[in-house]
């Protein structure tokens, strides 16, 4: 399916492992040019030439989210060099310490998940209003939206929060064009990942995670990728202000 995605100019937050790389892999493969950072230079240079070789048009930056003067740098930098702006994805998590509920770890996820969330739009926004198709997405989660205790309860609150907020920006911005959604995945096995550690660590919590998901098996990055890629491409154009979860059937709620 064509997702009429060439050409477009892409701005991913974390996009070296996980659900951002397979975002920066699938974007680059419709013939977007993709901007994308992590905290680690090397594997920003590795990913970069992975594309490179692909015949594919990336740009990477090693940047820390939790410096937001250097965050917000890089995405003025990253709009410039691209000459504009169609798709964000807002993806970076503050922290992934399973359990861990002290005032640090709410802040972590209120500075990384929702705040550069936040601040990622309103700095990109009049590219974004220059663009034919503007298309953003705020990765959240299922914890976001059914009690899911693995998670960190600063994680769950967060997460919910960026789910209003794409709502409030879907309904401020919707008649400029600017579409506005969040996904929520359920437990997403990357290799090296949180979930990784779990099932070395804590076999019982993995097993008890899977026996509660209908399909039986985690999710892969390349999955959460491929439905991003589709609700930033012009095919979603009238998506906006959904929440779309992918998680196996992970989620009760009917
Ligand atoms: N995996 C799951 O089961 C799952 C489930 C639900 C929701 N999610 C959500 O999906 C998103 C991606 O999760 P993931 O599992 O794909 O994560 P991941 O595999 O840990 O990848 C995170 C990416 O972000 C980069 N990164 C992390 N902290 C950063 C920072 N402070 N500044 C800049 N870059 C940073 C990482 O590179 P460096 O480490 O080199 O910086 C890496 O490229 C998160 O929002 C997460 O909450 C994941």
């Amino acid at each position: 399916m064509n997702l009429y995605l060439e050409g477009k100019k892409v701005i991913i937050t974390g996009g070296t492992k996980g659900i951002g790389r397979a975002c920066v892999l699938q974007f680059c493969a419709e013939g977007a040019e993709v901007s994308f950072c992590s905290r680690s230079q090397q594997s920003v240079e590795a990913l970069e030439a992975e594309i490179r070789a692909l015949g594919g048009k990336a740009h990477g930056k090693a940047v820390d989210l939790y410096d937001k003067d250097a965050y917000l740098l890089w995405l003025k930098q990253a709009a410039e060099e691209m000459r504009g702006v169609d798709i964000f994805v807002s993806n970076v998590t503050g922290g992934t310490a399973l359990g861990m509920d002290a005032w640090g770890a709410w802040k972590e996820f209120f500075d990384v998940d929702l705040m550069c969330a936040v601040d990622g739009f309103e700095t990109l926004h009049p590219y974004l209003s220059e663009s034919k198709f503007p298309a953003v997405t705020f990765v959240s989660s299922t914890a976001a939206i059914e009690y899911f205790p693995p998670s960190p309860p600063g994680f769950m609150a967060l997460k919910s929060a960026l789910i209003t907020h794409a709502k409030t920006l879907a309904h401020h911005h919707g008649k400029t064009g600017i579409r506005v959604n969040t996904v929520s995945p359920g437990p997403v096995y990357v290799n090296g990942g949180a979930w990784e550690f779990v099932e070395n660590e804590m076999s019982e919590l993995y097993q008890s995670t899977l026996s509660q998901i209908p399909l039986g098996r985690m999710g892969t990055p390349d999955e959460v990728g491929s439905l991003i890629a589709y609700l930033s491409s012009p095919l979603a154009s009238f998506i906006t202000g959904s929440n779309l979860v992918i998680d196996g059937g992970l989620r009760k709620g009917l």
